[in-house]
């Protein structure tokens, strides 16, 4: 499937289910909080906390994202690059946990044609109510990981809306990798899309990461990330981020440029026929 069809796909599901299609923020923010937009929920952020009453109870979009935690990655893993794109659905005080989850099984398994037996989803460590709604849904246990702060607890980075998350991956098979689930490892394991239940608000971090949760938020909510890159990465068939069709015209450019050829595309993304304007929004 096309990136062009991946967003449509995104965007059709989720304003056919009420939520009102948002277009991304600027990628330099209106925020003084933050150097560059880091997820769908920055524009969102008056919203969560409380401050601004929302348009709409629900709503979609796709952000253009910047993340200078990932630069090191980049070059190092199949999955990170520096600029890249989130698709999202969010809930003001509306759904929370039982809709969000649902939505998410629904257009992966459905809308995308995700085979269910490869995807592992990751819990918060006290999350019960998280893990019975996928076990509801028909997740096995043995594909259900709890994972503690770092991995399953979302914040901005600053002091703003937090929460507990659930996390969906994606089995890439052994050939990414080893065995044992996403707690296990990330290239074969693919994070695909992140469910975040807002529902705290956090204080100034210190120099390690920890901070103070400074109370509830007077409406719980939903903010989720569906990478775009990765999922078209699985679709496409492709050994990686950069050669979707969301990248590789721009592969190729450079290869030219650079007098060297890339290493394995990977299937269903050949040059042929594919234009910039492809990996255009
Ligand atoms: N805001 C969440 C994230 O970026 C969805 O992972």
């Amino acid at each position: 499937m096309r990136s062009t069809q991946i967003r449509k796909t995104f965007t059709d599901f989720f304003t056919s289910h009420g939520h009102q299609l948002v277009p991304s923020s600027p990628l330099v923010p209106d925020d003084p909080t933050l150097l560059l937009a880091n997820a769908g929920m920055n524009q969102f952020k008056p919203y969560f906390l409380g401050e601004t009453t929302p348009p709409f109870p629900r709503a979609t979009s796709i952000q253009k994202c910047a993340r200078t935690s990932d630069i090191d990655n980049v070059g190092r893993t199949n999955r990170h690059a520096t600029f890249f794109e989130m698709m999202g659905n969010f809930s003001f005080g509306d759904y929370f946990k039982e809709d969000a989850i649902a939505f998410a099984w629904e257009l992966l398994t459905q809308g995308y044609g995700l085979e269910k037996d490869k995807l592992w989803i990751t819990v918060y460590e006290d999350d019960d109510e998280a893990e019975h709604i996928w076990r509801r849904i028909g997740v096995p246990a043995s594909r259900i990981q709890r994972l503690g702060m770092e991995d399953n607890y979302w914040s901005m980075g600053v002091p703003g809306p937090c929460g507990p998350c659930s996390e969906v991956n994606y089995d890439r098979g052994p050939a990414f990798g080893k065995e044992g689930g996403p707690a296990i490892d990330g290239e074969r394991y693919v994070e695909i899309w992140n469910l975040v239940f807002m529902q705290f608000q956090r204080g100034e971090g210190d120099k390690k990461g920890n901070f103070p949760i400074l109370g509830e938020l007077a409406r719980k909510g939903v903010d989720t990330g569906l990478g775009l890159d990765r999922l078209a990465a699985i679709l496409q068939d492709a050994q990686n981020v950069c050669t979707t069709d969301l990248l590789l015209p721009t592969m190729h450019t450079v290869q030219d440029l650079a007098g060297r050829a890339m290493p394995d595309e990977g299937e269903g993304c050949s040059r042929e026929g594919l234009t910039c304007s492809d990996s255009a929004p």
